[in-house]
């Protein structure tokens, strides 16, 4: 299902007690979702997903992966608010939905999160302005079961909820409501999503299974000094799936002062930039090649009379073909160059196989942690940034009102 490649001589040898990393992160009524994405796909244009962090890089690692490069828009648009404070972004995005039909889904599990509530205080504003009464039809809510500012709104307006379930935390949850609701929305099979993540839960429950051995080969590579782990793919779709897994691990991990700080590439774009520090710099990373076999679409090489640009030895060749060469032209000259590779292969880029690698991601992230020995699931460095803004919005509250 999924091939995984270490770059260890030797096992290292970890006794694991299996149980201590049940976790169950898959929770959702999938018919219930499915029903409302028909609703929205029929009557909307656009589904603007608020939310920041694990609250919407799930689903946007997913939609990105599985939509067409070059969407047609005849279908629903997902967009995207919360994730940033720009007033340029969201006076842009105000002025793009005006010609459109919307609708809103705000995600926060806690409720307060600054970034999501401040855009979700405008897109309300906005909403009620040009929707009235109806706006409520068309925001719905996904948070927490009981608590928090957003589900006061909620329950006080009416919208439709969702529930972020309190044991998975934002990063873990694109199995839940957060991630599942806008990826349906976007027309992806969410029954395959789920069907993958399943099976990786039945896969990786044994002692001894590759996200064990992913995390332990990690692990191994941090204690010989590699301070950096480089996720790399050579395709541009996967993009914020690589944006998630950064999230994934470096929240998860990076507190203590202890973890490996967790990058990203995309090549071969990234070949031309940051390829020749991986090639030749600072000896301080180790790279994850991501590699799906079968790739929807390819374009052949088309042979040349004049062969001018001397490429007709590829003709015949298609793009994908050539691509995944370089893939193992990469790898061999990163791991020449003293950069270790660690390989992880799937079949296909669909949403059985998508899912099937977060939950991989997830469940190593969990393992890899408790080597660490943090807990996975916490994020106390976030609290000092908010605390140091909200010192300073209060002071300068305070010096309008003078
Ligand atoms: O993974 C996490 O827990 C975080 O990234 C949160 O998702 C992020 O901070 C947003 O939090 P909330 O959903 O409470 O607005």
């Amino acid at each position: 299902m999924l091939n995984f490649t270490s770059v260890l001589k030797n096992k290292i040898d970890i006794t694991v007690n299996i149980q201590n990393f049940n976790n169950n992160f898959i929770t959702a009524n999938l018919h219930e979702i499915q029903h409302l994405a028909s609703i929205i796909k029929e009557k909307a244009q656009v589904y603007l997903v608020i939310g920041v962090g694990g609250s919407f890089l799930g689903a946007r690692a997913v939609i990105d992966a599985l939509t067409p490069y070059f969407r047609s828009y005849n279908g629903v648009e997902v967009l995207y608010a919360g994730n940033n404070m720009s007033g340029a972004y969201l006076k842009q995005l105000l002025a793009y939905l005006d010609t459109k039909d919307i609708y809103v889904n705000v995600i926060s599990k806690s409720g307060s999160t600054m970034e999501p509530a401040l855009a979700f205080r405008v897109m309300k504003d906005y909403m009620e302005k040009r929707y009235g009464q109806t706006a409520r039809e068309r925001i719905f809510v996904t948070t927490d079961a009981e608590k928090g500012i957003l589900k006061q709104i909620a329950d006080k307006e009416g919208y439709r909820q969702f529930v972020v379930p309190s044991d998975i935390g934002g990063r873990y949850s694109v199995f839940t409501p957060v991630g599942l609701l806008p990826i349906a929305v976007a027309g992806i099979d969410i029954e395959a999503f789920v069907r993958g993540g399943r099976q990786a839960e039945l896969d990786f429950a044994s002692e001894t299974n590759s996200a064990i051995d992913y995390a332990c080969t990690r692990y191994a590579l941090y204690q010989q000094g590699y301070s950096v782990e480089i996720l790399a793919s050579f395709e541009p779709r996967l993009n914020k799936l690589h944006e998630w897994w950064k999230q994934l691990f470096g929240e998860s991990e990076g507190k203590e002062h202890k973890g490996l700080y967790p990058s990203t590439v995309n090549y071969s774009t990234d070949l031309h930039a940051i390829g020749q520090f991986i090639q030749d710099g600072s000896r301080i990373m180790f790279e994850t090649l991501i590699h799906f076999e079968d790739i929807d679409g390819d374009v052949d090489i088309p042979f040349s009379l004049d062969d001018i640009d001397g490429l007709n030895y590829l003709s015949g060749h298609s793009m994908n073909d050539i691509n995944a060469i370089s893939k193992d032209g990469v790898a061999l000259a990163h791991e020449a160059g003293g950069v270790p590779v660690i390989r992880i292969g799937l079949p296909k880029l669909d949403a059985y196989h998508v899912g099937y690698l977060m939950m991989f991601f997830m469940k190593a992230c969990v393992f890899s942690a408790s080597l660490l020995e943090v807990n996975p699931f916490d994020q106390p460095g976030v609290e000092a940034y908010k605390k140091k803004m909200l010192e300073l919005l209060k002071r300068n509250v305070v010096k309008v009102h003078v």
